[in-house]
């Protein structure tokens, strides 16, 4: 979700307008995914990496988190949308993590959109968390070196219970992946745009999606 920063900028805005901004897009993208009948979505919003942010920015940042979650769970609660979240969450401050759990606790019956938080992400860091649970299962006697494959590996990953996603989208004409979901978007398709996260909307959502029905997916064939 990139360009919260280069939107307030662009219009001599705090950088924490721009997050503010960026909210209502996530509701706007949380609402048209589930009725576009997206079975996952997953939201980077905050890195491992993301720490290293001015003190006052990360502390603005958990704040809107922590709003987003109390002021979302009625709306999550009425479009069926079950929350999930990925990434080392110990790290999050106490109270945001305390509304989280809430907030998966009470939405954990809804059936229809997955929306998985990445909070605290870092994919190499997931994978070394992976290799750490399987070297300690292999001590233990409880798994076989021989029988690692990649369907144990992604079993030990933060993802273990999502597909891989099909479709990463990247605001801000970002050409990077940074870090997010390395091991799960071997095959996913690649949309970059221009837009910054704040100006993201439905339209934008729905046309994404447009564009990966156009895609031809190969998976390594022909
Ligand atoms: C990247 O833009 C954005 C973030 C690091 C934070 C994203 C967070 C939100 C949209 C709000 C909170 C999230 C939820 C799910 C309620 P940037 O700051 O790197 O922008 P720049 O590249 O233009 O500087």
């Amino acid at each position: 979700m990139d360009g919260n920063g280069r939107w307030a900028k662009e219009r001599s805005l705090p950088r924490i307008e721009g997050h503010r901004r960026g909210v209502e897009s996530v509701r706007a993208v949380v609402r048209t995914a589930g009725e576009a009948g997206v079975g996952f979505l997953t939201l980077y919003a905050f890195s491992q990496e993301n720490w290293s942010r001015p003190r006052l920015e990360v502390q603005a940042l958990m704040r809107l988190l922590g709003q987003f979650l109390k002021s979302e769970i009625r709306e999550l609660q009425e479009n069926n949308v079950q929350l999930h979240a990925i990434g080392n969450l110990d790290d999050l401050p106490g109270g945001v993590r305390r509304v989280l759990d809430g907030a998966r606790r009470e939405t954990s019956g809804n059936t229809g959109l997955r929306l998985i938080l990445a909070l605290s992400y870092g994919s190499r860091q997931e994978i070394v968390r992976a290799v750490r649970l399987m070297a300690a299962e292999a001590r233990e006697g409880r798994l076989d070196p021989e029988k690692v494959d990649e369907a144990c590996v992604a079993a030990h990953l933060y993802t273990k219970d999502y597909p891989d996603p099909d479709l990463l989208i990247r605001t801000s004409d970002e050409m990077r992946i940074s870090n997010f979901l390395l091991w799960q978007i071997s095959y996913a398709e690649l949309v970059v745009t221009p837009v910054l996260w704040p100006d993201f909307g439905r339209e934008h959502f729905l046309e994404a999606l447009r564009e990966y029905g156009r895609r031809h997916r190969r998976f390594g064939g022909i």
